[in-house]
């Protein structure tokens, strides 16, 4: 069995992470998914993205239940924004900034300028990431390939109303300054990095976060759960996707009460 990071039974558990090296053998290694797209085994012995649907998991978890639902949300309540500043936590194989990208590209938020901020700690090389195929146009090609081989801290703005900067830190060493509207949270799991499932961790983003701001992320654990209510979030455990039962979404500031049913009216179009 491959261990994915949003496999109900992975092999490491949390008591027990597997030490440096024991998957390296496998580490790098292209996995097919479920829904025909490819993930990539990472340095823990997880992969990247589920093994259910690399690209079903990452459309649903942070386009769906994130982007769209905070887009949807401003419409509703008749703040329809014109500019939002996404904020991801693991760059990786670049594949969330491209669905996010494929929203611009294809019009779906008309008039939206979207600037998008990923942070990440160990960049993936060309002969890597070049077998990544989750492009389906050229354009889509052209980002992908400009994104990865681009310089970090620089402003690349690949389309008109989309601007990403890659900075290549330690999540826990940074300091934001930009607002955030949307954060895609996306580290691997809190068995393998429990230092970014923590109180300390989500407490980075506070000083940043805009009230009604979006976060969204594949774990559900406990206590990730709590110190997202702790620092001012209202939480709900949504439908998952593939293997993955549940995924979690948090808004900043609006109710802060913890919401642990699981709600269908929030499921992805
Ligand atoms: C589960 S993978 C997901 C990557 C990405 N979102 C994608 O779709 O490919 C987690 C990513 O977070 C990065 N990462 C882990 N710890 C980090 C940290 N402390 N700061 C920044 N990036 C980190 C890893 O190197 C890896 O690329």
């Amino acid at each position: 069995m491959v261990t994915g990071k949003n496999n109900p039974k992975p092999v490491n558990t949390e008591s027990c992470p597997q030490p440096d090296g024991f998957f390296s053998d496998r580490l790098n290694s292209i996995i097919p998914t479920s829904d025909g797209s490819v993930t990539l085994m990472g340095p823990y012995g997880e992969t990247y993205h589920s093994t259910g649907g690399a690209v079903d998991e990452s459309q649903h978890v942070y386009i769906e239940c994130g982007l769209r639902h905070y887009m949807e949300q401003r419409e509703a309540a008749g703040f329809l924004p014109k500019v939002i500043n996404i904020f991801e936590l693991g760059l990786g194989t670049g594949l969330n900034a491209l669905l996010t990208y494929r929203e611009t590209l294809r019009n779906n938020f008309p008039d939206l300028q979207i600037n998008y901020r990923a942070v990440e700690t160990n960049p993936l090389e060309p002969d890597i990431w070049e077998k990544m195929d989750y492009a389906q146009t050229e354009k889509e090609k052209a980002f992908f390939h400009q994104m990865h081989l681009g310089p970090w801290d620089k402003p690349f703005v690949p389309a008109s109303g989309f601007t990403l900067i890659k900075m290549k830190e330690n999540y826990l060493d940074l300091t934001l300054y930009d607002p955030i509207h949307v954060v895609y949270y996306d580290a691997f799991s809190p068995a393998v990095q429990p230092d970014l499932w923590t109180y300390e961790a989500i407490g980075k983003l506070i000083p940043v976060l805009k009230e009604n701001s979006v976060l969204t992320t594949y774990s559900c654990k406990g206590s990730f759960r709590q110190a997202l209510h702790d620092v001012g979030f209202s939480i709900e455990k949504l439908p998952g996707t593939g293997k993955k039962r549940h995924i979690l979404r948090a808004v900043y500031g609006s109710q802060n009460s913890l919401i642990t049913g699981v709600s269908n009216a929030s499921m992805a179009k």
